[in-house]
């Protein structure tokens, strides 16, 4: 049953030192992301959250849509100031892995990252994150990082239905959407101060969650399979994917245009494409 997200609970279940004291509802919004692009500068705070019930023109990666039903799911952004535009692949992969870490001590079971910023459980998506940058000028303004959970989405489409799922779908338990964003922000805060400190145990602990870290996989790169294999090495400190060829030669990828393909999938560049929703 859709529900209006209740922000008192929220607030009282809350208890992160920062994020979130800047805490926004709205009822009903085109996108979290870009209602929060448009605050002026002057006005937004470091850690500001806003929240909607209803989103209706939600966008994600790639340009796609991001659709979400009414009062059944999590739809956020939270701005964030941090001081300068350097290693933000690595903050969006931090806030993937907080949600991941949330998802998989409430759910008892193992919640992946996929590249780049993916959502997965037992293979299938349950939320991503897209992360955008504003500059004023040169210089680093904010940057949102939107975030999309469906919580308890009902997918009727059949093609859909394979490639995503709701977290209700992997419990028996009740999910309280306030319980369960006050749990995900107390984690992206915790996120948030290792990778300030540059804490080289969080780029492990990212890669440990990536789906085929360790692995030799196949790399699709702007499209293109390449021809041979990768072992899989994770993020490093900037949040570029490493990876040793064949040649054992240590590589690293910063573009989001590259999926990992893990060897066990063996499947046809043309069947991986339409999977992929290419
Ligand atoms: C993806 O494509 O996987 C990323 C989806 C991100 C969706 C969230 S919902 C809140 C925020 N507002 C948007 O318009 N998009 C992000």
């Amino acid at each position: 049953m859709p529900s209006t997200f209740n922000v008192e609970l929220l607030k009282n279940k809350l208890h992160t030192s920062w994020l979130g004291s800047e805490f926004l509802y709205i009822d009903r919004v085109e996108s979290t992301s870009s209602y929060l692009k448009k605050v002026p500068s002057s006005e937004l705070v470091h850690g500001t959250v806003l929240i909607t019930d209803n989103q209706t023109k939600g966008r994600g990666q790639y340009n796609r849509k991001w659709s979400a039903e009414p009062g059944k799911n999590l739809t956020f952004t939270i701005a964030f100031r941090p001081a300068a535009a350097d290693r933000l692949t690595l903050l969006t992969l931090t806030c993937a892995n907080a949600v991941t870490t949330v998802l998989q001590d409430l759910l008892e079971q193992s919640v992946r990252i996929k590249w780049p910023n993916d959502i997965f459980i037992h293979g299938k998506k349950v939320g991503g994150v897209l992360t955008e940058c504003c500059f004023n000028g040169k210089k680093l303004d904010r940057v949102l990082i939107g975030i999309g959970l469906n919580v308890d989405q009902t997918f009727t489409d059949s093609e859909l239905k394979m490639k995503a799922a709701s977290i209700t779908s992997f419990t028996n338990k009740a999910i309280s959407r306030e319980e369960l964003l006050s749990k995900l922000l107390e984690a992206i805060e915790l996120g948030y101060k290792n990778w300030h400190k540059f804490d080289n145990e969080l780029q492990k602990a990212i890669s440990q969650k990536m789906i085929g870290y360790g692995e030799w996989v196949s790399l699709q790169i702007n499209n293109k399979i390449e021809s041979q294999k990768y072992k899989f090495l994770g993020v490093n400190q900037k949040g570029e994917l490493t990876a040793l060829n064949e040649q054992l030669d240590v590589k690293t990828f910063s573009y989001e245009q590259i999926r990992i393909i893990p060897d066990r999938t063996k499947v046809s560049e043309t069947e991986y494409q339409k999977s992929a929703g290419k």
